[in-house]
């Protein structure tokens, strides 16, 4: 009990401290657009991708480089794609939309001359031999020199974890196609017990509880070890409550088509319509060095990369190889640091270091349409609590406003 106290103690200060944190961000950005100012040939910093991790750190260089630097954008999407809402929008018709989030009114605010938005994907890059800056190819031929860099690809997967669609148009088309599927099957099976697989089966199963809906996982029990043994059992009873069948432990090999899987212990489960939520995989292949087994990105704690030769190149986000509950909320966090130290290090200072916090891996799961866990883990005390799920488009309109879009007026 007083450990829950403390916990709720140490929430309460946490957002205080945030409170803080934005009022500091508001005053140095007003002395930042009085300070800075444009010239002719500034020298880049480009970032690559722009989803939390890149969005952000756009937006904090664009409201803190000195004068004489530029933060450039490439992003391939049209919209920023909201992750969260997918299962949910996979599962009910009618919000698609709200998953794309136009760019741009979230670096509004900062000098014009500060930042610059290109729309197109970075098929190479190129450092330079001597490790002070080097050369981005995109997609459409064009070369865009750096003098830093910031890596912040994510992951790439299919739906319900990713959008995999560049515009919004064909993203929109995937999540009705993906609704149709999931709607028309009767007996639905979902492979991979992580946070998208659990969502979009109790989803399912909600909207729908004459469907048989199948969770397999291959592990023991469902989520990862960055999550305690009662959040896991938790979501197992939930499960159970709302009639969704959890096969753990399991394995089975299933091509797209398939109409039957068939466990280990012999039991066949028949199948018309078969989601797969395992395998992101990090963009990193842009990179031949300090690349991970996993494909991750090997960091200094200054979430500089690990290679020695490339301290002028930095990551954050999905991307970045740390043994943490990867969410926006730490892409957010680590893409602050990258800022910094890019501001820091252009000015000859020393640069700081990230060092993961206990609510960053703070999480909140749907349990169907009615209902979310939400779970946190300060290091010593696990506490979960359910909530009341009020709105079907979950917090999409809080996403927006974050990033300065008002829900839901797209201008294009
Ligand atoms: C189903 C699901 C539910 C989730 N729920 C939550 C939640 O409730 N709360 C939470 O905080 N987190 C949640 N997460 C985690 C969260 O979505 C990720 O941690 C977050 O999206 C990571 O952001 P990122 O910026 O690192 O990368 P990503 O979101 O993966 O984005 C990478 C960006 O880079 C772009 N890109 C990649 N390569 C290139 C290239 N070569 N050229 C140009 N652009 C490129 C991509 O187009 C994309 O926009 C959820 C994740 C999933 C899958
Ligand atoms: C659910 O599975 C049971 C047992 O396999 C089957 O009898 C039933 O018809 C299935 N339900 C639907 C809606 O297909």
């Amino acid at each position: 009990m007083l450990s829950k106290l403390i916990l709720i103690n140490r929430i309460v200060l946490l957002a205080f401290h945030h409170l803080l944190f934005r009022l500091r961000l508001k005053v140095t950005s007003l002395i930042h657009r009085i300070t800075y100012s444009p010239v002719s040939n500034p020298r880049d910093i480009v970032v690559i991708g722009a989803s939390f991790a890149g969005y952000h750190a756009a937006y904090c260089l664009a409201h803190s480089l000195p004068t004489g630097y530029r933060v450039t954008v490439i992003e391939k999407n049209s919209h920023f794609q909201l992750t969260w809402v997918l299962s949910r929008f996979c599962a009910v018709q009618g919000h698609e939309s709200k998953a794309f989030i136009p760019y741009g009114p979230y670096l509004a605010k900062a000098p014009g001359s500060a930042y610059r938005w290109v729309c197109d994907e970075v098929t190479a890059i190129v450092s330079d031999q001597k490790g002070n800056g080097g050369r981005v190819q995109l997609r459409s031929g064009e070369i865009i020199d750096y003098e830093y860099l910031v890596l912040a690809t994510g992951s790439s997967a299919t739906l319900p974890s990713r959008v995999g669609e560049e515009s919004k148009e064909d993203g929109i088309l995937a999540l009705r196609e993906e609704h149709q599927r999931l709607r028309e099957g009767r007996n639905v099976v979902v492979i991979g017990g992580g946070p998208a697989g659990i969502e979009l089966a109790a989803d399912v199963k909600t909207k729908d509880p004459e469907k048989n809906v199948t969770l397999i996982h291959s592990h023991g029990t469902v989520l990862n070890s960055h999550f305690g043994m009662d959040m896991r059992q938790r979501v197992l009873n939930e499960m159970e409550t709302l009639g969704v069948r959890v096969i753990l432990g399991e394995r089975p090999s299933a091509s797209d088509e398939t109409t039957e899987l068939i466990l280990s212990t012999g039991e066949k489960i028949p199948c018309d319509c078969l989601v797969k939520c395992i395998g992101q995989k990090p963009n990193s292949n842009l990179l031949s060095s300090s690349v991970s087994p996993s494909g991750h990105i090997q960091v200094r704690p200054s979430l500089q990369l690990a290679d020695p030769s490339l301290g002028n190149v930095y990551a954050a986000g999905d991307i970045i190889d740390r043994d943490i509950i990867k969410n926006g909320r730490a892409a957010i966090e680590q893409a602050q640091i990258v800022a910094q130290n890019i501001v820091r290090q252009i000015q000859g200072k020393q640069l700081v270091t990230y060092q993961a916090q206990w609510w960053e891996g703070a999480t909140k799961l749907t349990m169907g349409l009615k209902k979310n866990l939400v779970y946190m883990n300060d290091g010593e005390t696990d506490m979960i609590f359910p909530m009341k799920n009020k709105r079907e488009d979950l917090d999409s309109a809080m996403v927006w406003r974050f990033f300065g879009a008002k829900p839901y007026e797209d201008p294009e």
